[in-house]
């Protein structure tokens, strides 16, 4: 039996401690954090996150031989193995302000671990880190007068919030790496003893620090990056009448390419994709490799302009104005099945859309409360409505934001009675059928399409 630790209960650590006790049932999994409340959550009913299946898999071991606790100090002294999946945002101040990622939280963490422990452990970096931050962590843990040695592993996850639970029962690939030691190698073969009790072990990937660390970052540049490029493309779809779902199935069905990750949009959100790029941009930076640098910037640049690109769109179609005039947004969640709205693509088109004085009326079947919290004194301004009926009732437009399968459900027909005229529907999401929307008498905008209008000579 091990005492395993994770240091941070947010969307990482609470769902991958679950998954690891329900599998585990021979180890004593503790979740800790410093925030209260969540910790409170994760012991009750209601969880702090929402993510299909979670909750039948923190139940299936809660109490068993899974805790939450905010008893920090007393549980490092107890734990074998340290998980760290604390948060690591993008740093707002001082040298690297707006790119390099802040280790504060980090840091704090490590010398939390050297003060209260008496044993040697394994800390594992969970948390996505800028390449080499295990020296670091390494020099701070083992500058330690106890005579103790730590050995430090990275094990990024790649689980993507909204699947994490299927994610990380069935995952391509776990992914651990360790020094090229003696006891970095018995560190690794810990850790890799505990996913091999559900993952096979040819999916199980060793490596050295290093490569670890970087392969997470890598992995994120790349996914946003044909994010980017679909985008890229929808905007040169827009000038030319080519219709960018038919690029994407073109494209993708080249084995080569391949379909995943090829629709367009208003862009990535979350707390991830942003900031590991701007990380890796920033790591450019210091190493010299300057036009390595300004290569994965472009796919944040990229992303930002999907974003005005969209509102200016909505204002144009909009007869050049949408002051006073309702706009439904529909979604917050920056993408479907989660209840996050950080750095939500939502978030910052209803900021774009207060500032042309439109007024704002949100509904999300599950992030509406996230959504308050991300838009701070902006959300004063907005109305949160979980009905989308209500929500669109008496508004001018309807801006589809997040790919919620409820949203393509809904009676449109219905819903075009109780709107202004003429009524304007844009699918920031490519999700709705434009050709029965426009049937019904919407003007209809999407991302990369052709607009289906009925004003004369659109
Ligand atoms: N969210 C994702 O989809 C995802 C996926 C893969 C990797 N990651 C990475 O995992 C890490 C965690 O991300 P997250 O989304 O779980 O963040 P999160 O904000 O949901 O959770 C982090 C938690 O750590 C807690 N915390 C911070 N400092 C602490 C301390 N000193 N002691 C105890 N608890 C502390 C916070 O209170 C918070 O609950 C980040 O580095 C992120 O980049 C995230």
């Amino acid at each position: 039996m091990s005492n395993i630790l994770c240091i941070g209960a947010g969307h990482v650590g609470g769902p991958t401690m679950a998954v690891i006790a329900k599998h585990c049932p021979q180890h004593r999994v503790v979740a800790v954090d410093i925030n209260a409340e969540k910790i409170a959550a994760w012991q009750s009913d209601r969880l702090p996150i929402y993510e299909p299946g979670l909750k039948d898999t923190v139940l299936s071991a809660r109490g068993r031989n899974l805790f939450f606790s905010t008893e920090i100090e007393r549980h490092i002294a107890e734990a074998d193995i340290i998980f760290v999946s604390v948060n690591t945002p993008t740093k707002t101040f001082g040298r690297g302000a707006g790119k390099a990622a802040d280790l504060q939280y980090w840091e704090k963490t490590a010398r939390q671990i050297v003060e209260n422990s008496t044993s040697p452990k394994i800390v594992v970096e969970k948390s996505t880190l800028p390449v080499r931050t295990s020296e670091a962590m390494e020099r701070i843990l083992n500058s330690n007068d106890k005579g103790l040695f730590f050995d430090v592993i990275s094990n990024p996850e790649f689980l993507a919030e909204g699947t994490a639970i299927r994610d990380m029962e069935d995952p391509d690939r776990v992914l651990i790496g360790g020094r090229e030691t003696d006891s970095g190698q018995v560190a690794v073969q810990a850790i890799v003893d505990i996913y091999a009790q559900w993952v096979p072990r040819d999916r199980i990937i060793t490596t050295n620090l290093w490569s670890s660390e970087l392969s997470k970052l890598a992995a994120n540049a790349f996914l946003a990056q044909r994010i980017s490029s679909i985008n890229a493309i929808a905007s040169l779809c827009e000038k030319t009448e080519a219709d960018v779902s038919e690029v994407a199935h073109a494209i993708g069905t080249d084995d080569r390419i391949g379909p995943n990750f090829l629709r367009a949009s208003i862009g990535f959100g979350g707390s991830c994709f942003k900031k590991d790029i701007l990380n890796l941009v920033y790591l450019s930076e210091y190493y010299g490799l300057n036009e390595v640098a300004a290569y994965w910037e472009q796919v944040v640049k990229m992303n930002e302009y999907q974003k005005t690109n969209f509102v200016a769109k909505m204002v144009d179609a909009m007869f050049n104005t949408v002051t006073g005039k309702r706009i439904a947004l529909f979604g917050a969640a920056f993408k479907a099945n989660t209840s996050d709205a950080r750095n939500s693509p939502a978030i910052d088109i209803c900021q774009a859309l207060l500032e042309e004085r439109a007024q704002i009326v949100i509904t999300d079947p599950h992030a509406l409360d996230n959504a308050r919290e991300a838009l701070g004194e902006a959300a004063e301004k907005v109305v949160f409505e979980p009905d989308p009926y209500a929500a669109a009732q008496g508004a001018h437009a309807i801006a589809i934001l997040t790919e919620w399968r409820q949203f393509v459900e809904l009676d449109y027909g219905a819903i075009h009675e109780a709107m202004i005229q003429p009524a304007f529907i844009f699918d920031g999401r490519n999700i709705l059928d434009h050709r029965a929307l426009h049937d019904l008498g919407y003007n209809v905008y999407a991302i990369g399409k052709p607009p289906r209008t009925h004003f004369p000579g659109a």
